[in-house]
């Protein structure tokens, strides 16, 4: 096994040219969603690891980010939605402070996607929607998770996985700390690596309703 000295020093010889593709201004769309659309379109068809996973970063009432994974459920011109406990650490965050940045990694097709702007909930009924269309386990399971809570133990969620079950058996209502959050797009940024590290970005932001495309140094 490699000591932490020697393996830190292989890190930073790691080293990778990106090749694969480029993003030019003209084989681009003008419209953010319709190129965010082609692109994750091009990752489901890649079968890339997780397409739709997503990193969302939010900032607390200290002013300090923080980050996790969640998987994105839907997008259209109103927004990205997906879905979460809004009692969590980032529901608590976006409710103090909308606004987020969510990331795609979408690594064997060497992009990245960054999209920023001021996040809502859901409506009830777009997320009783969801809720109902999820296995049944995962239904309880939102129930069963005081998630970014301190527990016990693992045992406290086995409890409380039999406890709602038995409850609810094959109908749990959503609970009303679950839902979805939209982000509204204000700023969208494609990343293609390139040759050379003089990689691609695009970023679209929005000024007075109309999209403005610009190009940034690598
Ligand atoms: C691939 C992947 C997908 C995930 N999807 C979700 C999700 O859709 N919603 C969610 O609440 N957590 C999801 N998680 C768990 C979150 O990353 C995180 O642990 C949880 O939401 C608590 O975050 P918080 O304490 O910062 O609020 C996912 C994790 C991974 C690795």
């Amino acid at each position: 096994m490699q000591n932490m000295s020697s393996l830190s020093s292989s890190i930073a010889d790691l080293r990778k040219s990106y090749e694969r593709a480029e993003l030019s201004e003209s084989a681009s769309h003008t419209d953010p969603l319709q190129q965010f659309d082609q692109w994750l379109q091009e990752a489901l068809r890649a079968q890339v690891p997780e397409p739709n996973a997503m990193t969302v970063a939010t900032v607390g009432g200290d002013m300090r980010p923080s980050t996790r994974i969640v998987l994105i459920k839907g997008y259209d011109e109103r927004g990205i939605v997906w879905y979460t406990n809004y009692d969590s650490r980032k529901g608590r965050e976006l409710a103090g402070n909308p606004f987020a940045a969510l990331q795609f990694h979408w690594v064997e097709l060497e992009r990245v996607v960054r999209i920023e702007g001021r996040v809502e909930q859901v409506s009830a009924e777009e997320s009783d929607a969801y809720y109902n269309s999820r296995p049944l386990d995962s239904r309880i399971g939102a129930w069963a998770s005081p998630q970014s809570q301190v527990i016990s133990s693992r045992s406290v969620l086995v409890t409380n996985a039999a406890k709602y079950g038995a409850q609810f058996l094959l109908n749990p209502p959503r609970p009303p700390h679950w839902g979805g959050f939209r982000l509204m797009p204000d700023r969208w940024e494609f990343w293609q690596g390139r040759k050379s590290r003089l990689h691609d970005r695009l970023c679209y932001r929005l000024e007075d309703g109309v999209w403005l495309r610009e190009r940034l140094a690598p």
